[in-house]
């Protein structure tokens, strides 16, 4: 039994069933045993999973590209923020501001590197990772800033609700304690949030078979809130995997989307060495999507990190055909085909991107080859 387990079936004795989003709070976040405050060394090739970031660096060089076109939009103000939350070891603000630094020197010029990091273990790892950049990479926000909001795999790390259809209507998931382990319970629903997502769901999917598990997050809409406040003027940018609500919520997709990971390999029971394996579920986008809207952003655009990718590399693209092969041209080339062939992280991962105050009409060459349909963006989340 962990150290985190045995925490948290104290806690459960003494306080009785744990709503669900409490649990993985703790399992992930917990000071001194969460999974996520243990260290950063958890993603990646020794890790329990990979993410974009950790590919390599092609991923930072593309969404910079996307950064700097928002920075020429705006009309390339000396100075414009890129503000990262969930930066993990550092790696992709290296990666962003090392593309910068090279390609496009007029931008890293007005470049400041914002990270909010809570976990102090985490940010002693982003400060190795970033310390040749000096003061261009600050830590903690200073008050609403202009440029971008960036975050890989934030949302899916943020505690969920797990909930299930029965014959007497919804009831939440909560977490017992039976010997030496966990067991699920129903409860009652536990917040209002989730009551009234529901209900907007119901009217998406009226059918649901009885017994259909999913989870609802609310805290996805706080933390898209709390993005769009950091910034005053410019774009937040949520990659993640996930899906609009009418495939999220499919009645066919009978068991959620809660995923653990731990050695690279995924199982679905997040009561399983909690503090040593990492808990996720999906996103819904069409909730984070309103939670954008609703803080005063306009949807730029939504479609999946494959064909996002496509658009963002597209020039660079163009300026390697009929190059020379090289061992480098091959690894960037790799790397590209990891992040957005449909097999890998190309149709699961999407790219979801709002604007806020006067961008000067950014157009991202990211959307240049998302899905035309009528109303784009708007239409394919069901807003
Ligand atoms: C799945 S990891 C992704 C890490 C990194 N972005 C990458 O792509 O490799 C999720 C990260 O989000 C962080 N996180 C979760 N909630 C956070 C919050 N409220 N503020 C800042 N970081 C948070 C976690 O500590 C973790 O590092």
């Amino acid at each position: 039994m962990t150290p985190l387990a045995e925490i948290l079936r104290e806690t459960i004795r003494a306080g009785g069933p744990m709503p669900f989003p409490s649990y993985m709070g703790m399992a992930l976040y917990h000071s001194e045993h969460g999974y996520y405050a243990r260290g950063p060394q958890r993603i990646g090739r020794a890790g329990d999973f990979y993410t974009s970031a950790s590919v390599g660096a092609v991923f930072g060089e593309l969404m910079g590209g996307q950064f700097c076109a928002v920075w020429e939009a705006m009309g390339k103000p000396a100075s414009f923020s890129i503000v990262e939350r969930g930066a993990n070891d550092g790696a992709f603000a290296r990666d962003a501001l090392t593309w910068a630094a090279s390609a496009r020197p007029d931008f890293f010029a007005a470049v400041t590197y914002l990270i909010d990091e809570p976990l102090a273990t985490v940010k002693a790892a982003q400060e190795r990772t970033l310390e040749s950049f000096g003061d261009r990479v600050r830590w903690g926000l200073a008050g609403p800033a202009r440029g971008v909001f960036f975050a890989n795999e934030l949302l899916d790390a943020i505690p969920f609700r797990r909930v299930r259809f029965t014959s007497g209507g919804w009831k939440e998931l909560s977490v017992a304690v039976e010997g030496d382990g966990f067991v699920w319970v129903e409860t009652e629903l536990l917040d209002g949030a989730t009551k009234s997502r529901l209900e907007e769901i119901v009217k998406i999917h009226p059918d649901f078979p009885e017994g259909y598990e999913t989870e609802i997050a609310p805290a996805v809409a706080s933390e898209v809130r709390l993005a769009a406040s950091a910034i005053s003027e410019g774009v937040m940018f949520f990659v993640d995997y996930g899906h609009p609500a009418s495939d999220y919520y499919h009645p066919a997709r009978r068991t959620g989307t809660l995923r653990c990971y731990r050695g690279h390999t995924a199982h679905e029971n997040p009561f399983e060495a909690p503090g040593e394996t990492d808990i996720t579920a999906h996103v819904e986008f069409s909730l984070a999507a309103a939670a954008a809207i609703s803080s005063g952003c306009e949807l730029l655009g939504f479609c999946d990190q494959g064909h996002f990718l496509t658009g963002a590399a597209a020039e660079t693209l163009r300026r390697m055909d009929g190059k020379p092969a090289s061992l480098a041209k091959a690894k960037w080339l790799r790397q590209f085909q990891t992040l957005t062939h449909p097999a890998h992280m190309g149709r699961s991962f999407h790219v979801l991107a709002a604007s806020k105050g006067n961008v000067g009409g950014a157009v991202l060459s990211g959307f240049h080859y998302a899905r035309a349909a009528p109303g784009g963006a708007t239409e394919v989340l069901g807003l």
